[in-house]
């Protein structure tokens, strides 16, 4: 499962596009992608929908991979909802668009939430994850990650960082390292906890070894 390549393109595409300041780095692309193929998760919820690129990467990658997937999504910036349906083009039509989490329908479980936006209602998640649902808060949120661990008890949780550099085109210093995100299992599986377990090690290499070795790249 290494998806860097796709993940490469579609962050190019969206390096180009008006108001890319905020779009997603390659290396969360990178990584939720790699969780889309792992988990094949049916209803897929993205807080902060923003202009794409999340979006777009995940509904393009999963008519790659086959998977057959609900894809709902929040917005309210206005910039942002009028430059969505020209980013996303017939991929548009696969949002179910909703302002904030509050006003998501609430018979719906989700099985993998992007969080990548704040939002005041983001509480209301809490009663609308399936059993095993795993959530991906992009960057540094440390409050938002504090939250989402407080309604559920018997999560795990790992910080994911990347061990590379932002590429030199797009909106991010290439002399910085292309993010990191929070990844919490709330009711991990066995092999949720093994996946946990590799990507704690995985993390702590990156930060010991891969940021050391890339360090002058
Ligand atoms: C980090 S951005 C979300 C990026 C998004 N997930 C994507 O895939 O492009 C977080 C929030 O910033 C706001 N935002 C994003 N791009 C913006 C822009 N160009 N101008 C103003 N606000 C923006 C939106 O409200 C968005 O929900």
């Amino acid at each position: 499962m290494n998806n860097k390549i796709t993940a490469y393109k579609f962050y190019k595409h969206f390096s180009n596009t008006e108001g890319n300041q905020h779009i997603a780095g390659l290396f969360a692309i990178e990584t939720i992608l790699n969780l889309v193929e792992r988990y094949s998760p049916q209803n897929i919820l993205e807080l902060g929908l923003g202009i794409g690129s999340v979006s777009y990467s995940v509904i393009e990658f999963s008519k790659k991979i086959n998977l057959k997937m609900n894809y709902y999504g929040t917005e309210k910036n206005i910039f942002c909802l009028e430059e969505l349906p020209k980013n996303l083009e017939n991929k548009f039509n696969h949002i179910r668009l909703f302002s904030e989490a509050k006003d998501l329908p609430r018979d719906i479980k989700f099985d993998f939430i992007i969080i990548d936006g704040s939002d005041d209602s983001l509480k209301s998640i809490k009663n609308s994850v399936s059993e095993r649902a795993i959530i991906y808060i992009e960057g540094y949120r440390i409050s938002q990650v504090n939250l989402v661990k407080s309604f559920f008890p018997r999560n795990k949780y790992v910080s994911v960082i990347s061990g590379y550099k932002n590429p030199n085109f797009g909106p991010f210093d290439k002399k910085k390292w292309s993010g990191g995100g929070q990844l919490i299992f709330v009711n991990p599986t066995f092999y949720q906890r093994a996946h946990y377990l590799y990507l704690k090690v995985l993390t702590s290499f990156k930060y010991k070894v891969l940021r050391k070795l890339n360090k002058f790249s």
